[in-house]
């Protein structure tokens, strides 16, 4: 079984994706760890519980950072997730738990310390709870299994930024803790636009798994709907992009995807604030800004179809 920490900003994606590794074989959820980002820290945080009553998950829910290393947020993204983050669908007025004792960051240091080499962390939010969990204690770096991060942008098929034209949101969100987290000596994955902006899940999907899974098909299927109408009246299209759920799909198959390892810095202050750059390690020069940086991995490519089916595979036939 592999050991996961959800670390997240619901967002009407992210309860995609976590559903999507609830239902997901050889996977235990063992925290789900919030962070400010589409909304505000209580906002992911109160549907991070709701999600988690809703997917019957009875993981420990701890409750993240509400600004970035900065100090500062962005403010919600309500046109793209709603006003409640959910798609403004109305759920029950209060969670059945409240959030763990421990703050994120102190809740992901005691999970690495209790289980070393065994714990997996699919960050799909900013990378600050990371990064402060990392200053905390930065003896967990060796001792975390790996970490696969929804975020960054390298260019390849035409996606190099959804708030700038280089920045994704979540690391130009904190790009800062994105660096840090990049620069230190865990294995890290980033599954960037790159590969989430080459998958787009159709709306006919999205209504199948609404129509043939439980309960817990039919309320994504009702969340999506203001997530779709963003991306038709944004982009034209009839589907959405599926950014989060990719993350989890490589904790599942790596196979669906290419890779490249480098070193990866990013763009800290500046007109290209967030942009994440990394230095392939097939090319012999490393600039003074990538040396003494640990190699980490990115996503090229991906083979959306079987990507696609994956997702269906699992959210349906473990309904
Ligand atoms: C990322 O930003 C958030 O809005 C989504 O949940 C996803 O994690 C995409 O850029
Ligand atoms: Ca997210």
């Amino acid at each position: 079984m592999k050991k996961v920490i959800f670390d997240t900003d619901p967002g009407i994606d992210d309860a995609m994706a976590l559903l999507f590794l609830k239902k997901a074989p050889d996977v235990e959820i063992v925290g789900v760890t919030t962070c400010f980002g589409n909304g505000t820290i209580e906002t992911t945080t109160r549907n991070a519980l709701h999600l988690c009553d809703i997917f019957g998950i009875d993981a420990p829910v701890a409750k993240g950072a509400s600004v970035a290393l900065h100090g500062r947020a962005d403010p919600p993204a309500d046109h793209v997730h709603g006003n409640n983050c959910l798609g403004d669908v109305t759920l029950p007025v209060e969670p059945m738990k409240a959030a763990h004792y421990l703050p994120a960051d102190a809740f992901i240091v005691d999970m690495v310390r209790c289980y070393p080499h065994q714990i997996t962390i699919v960050a799909v939010a900013r990378m600050t709870n990371l990064a402060l969990a990392l200053r905390r204690d930065p003896g967990i770096a060796p001792l975390v299994k790996d970490i696969i991060v929804m975020g960054g942008a390298f260019g390849f098929h035409g996606h190099s930024g959804n708030v700038s034209p280089v920045a994704e949101a979540n690391i130009s969100g904190d790009p800062l803790a994105a660096d840090e987290v990049f620069g230190a000596d865990w294995p890290v994955t980033i599954v960037g636009l790159d590969v989430t902006e080459k998958t787009v899940m159709p709306t006919e999907l999205i209504d199948r798994i609404a129509e043939h899974g439980d309960a817990t098909g039919k309320f994504i299927g009702n969340i999506s709907r203001f997530y779709l109408d963003f991306h038709r009246d944004t982009e034209g299209m009839d589907g959405m992009f599926l950014h989060d759920s990719s993350a989890v799909a490589y904790l599942m198959d790596p196979s669906l995807f290419t890779t490249r390892r480098g070193p990866v810095r990013v763009v800290c202050d500046g007109i290209a604030v967030g942009q994440t750059i990394q230095k392939s390690d097939r090319k012999r020069i490393t600039p003074a800004a990538w040396q003494n940086r640990p190699s980490q991995t990115i996503c090229t490519d991906v083979d959306s179809q079987r990507l696609l089916d994956l997702h269906y595979e699992v959210v349906i036939a473990r309904s």
